[in-house]
């Protein structure tokens, strides 16, 4: 069991910022990850869609053997968490409330603010997360477009800038001094994101802090992978693999990326 991969599962290439982060904690630890390209984007779509799409993915990462799984999607978290906690007895990992701790610990006004897909907006779970500092000002504002942009590999330009103030001008106009980038296609974006945002907000990405979590579950459960052969990651996606998806793969994962296998549904 211990020697099992971990699965890591997103709509699409953000969960890779994920992946990546785990892959620099934990270099011996093998990742089986899952892009849920065929139903991407999921921030769009109706939350009962997007748990019924995640839980299909999941149960694949558990039917493939993984000893752990890390929902590395802010908008399946928010839509499923608990009825996968519920369903798996495997454990699972997710990327809301490593970054709602980071931001309660990083804020110094206490004026906090969420960017996020629109389900995961619409669904509230940030304001539930963040329920335990009810002492900080909440400010969160969906960002449909920058999905888009990084899942057809444009993580620079005029454009992505001009969508970025946007959606950014009354966050920053509410004297937020942090920003949870509270989607994990959005650290692909955080050139754009802190030139709008300026100096004084710190963004918070939830990946490093996941990859912590990770890291304690391993060790709680004595599950950490004793193989002393290199790991050998696996990519997957459902969809016809995309443009975006092996250059943003690519770039981010290096040369233990091997071949992206398209899952025929
Ligand atoms: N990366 C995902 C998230 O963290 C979802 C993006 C999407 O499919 O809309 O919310």
């Amino acid at each position: 069991m211990s020697n099992a991969p971990i699965g890591v599962f997103d709509s699409g290439v953000g969960g890779l910022t994920v992946a990546r982060a785990i892959i620099d904690q934990l270099p011996n630890e093998e990742i089986h990850y899952l892009g849920d390209t065929a139903n991407s984007p999921y921030g769009p779509k109706p939350l009962a869609d997007v748990r019924k799409y995640a839980l299909e993915a999941i149960d694949h990462l558990i039917d493939s053997g993984v000893k752990m799984v890390v929902i590395a999607c802010n908008t399946a978290s928010s839509a499923m968490l608990r009825d996968a906690r519920e369903r798996y007895s495997v454990p699972i990992v997710e990327v809301i409330q490593p970054a709602v701790r980071s931001a309660i610990k990083i804020t110094s006004n206490n004026k906090v603010g969420v960017i996020g897909t629109r389900a995961t907006v619409a669904s509230r779970a940030y304001e539930d997360a963040f329920a335990a500092a009810p002492h900080l000002e909440l400010h969160t504002k969906a960002c449909p477009r920058f999905v888009e942009f990084v899942e057809n590999g444009i993580t620079t330009g005029d454009e992505i800038l001009q969508v970025a103030h946007e959606y950014l001008e009354p966050l920053k106009e509410s004297g937020i001094d942090t920003l949870v980038l509270g989607c994990t296609h959005y650290p692909y974006l955080k050139g754009a994101i802190s030139y709008v945002m300026g100096d004084g907000v710190t963004l918070v990405s939830s990946d490093t802090e996941t990859a912590n979590d990770v890291y304690r579950e391993l060790v709680r459960l004595g599950i950490e992978r004793t193989e002393t052969t290199p790991p050998e990651h696996r990519f997957e996606v459902t969809g016809k693999e995309t443009k975006g998806f092996s250059e943003l793969a690519g770039r981010l994962i290096g040369p233990s990326l091997g071949k992206i296998e398209v899952l025929k549904n």
